[in-house]
């Protein structure tokens, strides 16, 4: 592991290690323009919030933080699958995985930058060796960039990725999803039917599970009664996954409140399904999304 470069934080207080809930280690950071919270245990971010505006994460009032659980709400990184594998624990093992913290950046913008990186145990020995690190960019924005490499000399990796990200709405009835016009899409709740997405402005009534592919553009969504408008942008992101549980499926999730979903959409970028990558031998492959948002005009 690389020793923690905590000297290139910038002014002290940028970074501060603390004991986070269920005890788990988690980082603070403090930029000029926001604040930021990531637990190593999945390097998850669970905060992000610009000066004067709402939060842009939702995290659950019953999520767990305990080693082996995923955390629910903010950022899950889901590698090395996406949704269930039979036998195995539905996306992937890296979300419940130990991270180490690999360096922490000062940018000459003030912006602050960490590194984590994900060490392959017991759980990963099923899967052909990968290496994963995690570069979170913090400043008026949120950027993330997900990095894999194949360290097979001979085989090919075939994985999917995904930024499982949950976004705080105040009232999902007063929320339009943009930007996937035309896009193909696997609808989970009626058993990943292909239809193509014909609404400019997608709205939330009922449970949505919807799987878009080769849907690689930015994405918006407008939160008309915080008066914002996130914008997700991505590179090397061919799918993006929309979910919102509503109320049957809120019921029935041990880790989430009953009336939690009016307060979260899940805007996911990634390459799942017909998406998925083949990485040959030896080869890096690079996810970047940037999170950022703006009032309402
Ligand atoms: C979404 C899936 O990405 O994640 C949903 O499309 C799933 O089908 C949801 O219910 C939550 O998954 P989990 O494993 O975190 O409960």
């Amino acid at each position: 592991m690389t020793k923690p470069n905590t000297a290139a934080a910038g002014p002290a207080g940028r970074v501060v290690f603390l004991a986070g809930r269920g005890n788990l280690p988690m980082m603070e950071i403090t930029t000029a323009w926001s604040t930021a919270e990531i637990y190593l245990h999945g390097a998850h971010v669970t905060h992000f919030q610009r000066k004067g505006d709402a939060p842009l994460l939702f995290l659950s009032q019953c999520s767990r933080f305990e080693n082996g659980k995923a955390i629910r709400g903010g950022i899950p990184v889901i590698l090395p699958w996406f949704g269930a594998r039979e036998g195995l624990g539905q996306h992937g093992f890296v979300r419940n995985a130990a991270w180490e913290l690999q360096e922490i950046a000062s940018e000459s913008d003030d912006s602050v930058s960490v590194r984590l990186a994900f060490s392959p145990g017991p759980a990963a020995a099923m899967h052909p060796p990968f290496e994963a690190s995690y570069v979170v960019t913090v400043n008026d924005q949120l950027e993330l960039e997900l990095i894999v490499t194949n360290t097979s000399a001979t085989d090919t990796l075939v994985f999917e990725n995904c930024l499982h990200t949950y976004f705080f709405v105040e009232d999902i009835t007063a929320v339009s999803v943009h930007g996937l016009k035309g896009a193909a899409y696997l609808d989970k709740t009626a058993n990943q039917a292909r239809r193509t997405e014909t609404d400019d402005a997608i709205r939330i009534s009922s449970e949505v599970d919807r799987t878009y592919l080769d849907a690689p553009g930015a994405v918006e969504i407008e939160d008309a009664r915080i008066g914002r408008v996130i914008r997700v942008e991505k590179e090397n992101s061919a799918s993006t996954v929309v979910w919102n549980p509503w109320v049957a499926k809120a019921q029935q999730m041990a880790d989430f409140g009953n009336e939690e979903y009016r307060n979260m959409i899940c805007v996911e970028s990634g390459n799942v399904s017909a998406n998925r990558i083949e990485l040959p031998p030896k080869q890096t492959s690079r996810m970047k999304v940037r999170l950022g948002s703006a009032p309402l005009s």
